[in-house]
């Protein structure tokens, strides 16, 4: 048995929104994209739109056919603490 995934609010999830600990958010799943950053291929600054807050939107209308859960399998962290408001 893994590590048990963490419960993540998204006050918690704000915190973290630093190229160099960035989060975000994506369909109730919680990734560290720090790592990811250098290899994504539409570059850093638009992926850290999405650090700190919730990014399914952004990914969304950017690119809903790329297999994030797949590319971002060893960022994942935990789930994001449901409801909690803004
Ligand atoms: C391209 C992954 C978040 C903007 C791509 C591509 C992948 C990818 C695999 C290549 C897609 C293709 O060529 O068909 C991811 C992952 C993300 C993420 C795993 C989640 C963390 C974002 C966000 C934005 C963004 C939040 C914008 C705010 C772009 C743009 C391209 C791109 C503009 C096109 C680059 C180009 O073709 O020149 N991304 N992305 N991505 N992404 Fe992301």
């Amino acid at each position: 048995q893994g590590i048990r995934p963490m419960q993540i609010s998204l006050e918690e999830l704000k915190r973290h929104s630093t190229k160099e600990d960035a989060w975000t958010t994506l369909g109730g799943k919680v990734y560290n994209i720090s790592p990811y950053l250098r290899y994504h291929p539409g570059g850093v600054k638009e992926l850290m739109r999405c650090a700190g807050r919730d990014g399914t939107r952004l990914f969304n209308i950017t690119h809903m056919w790329v297999n994030y859960e797949r590319l971002l399998s060893n960022c994942f962290i935990g789930y994001l603490v449901p409801g909690g408001g803004s």
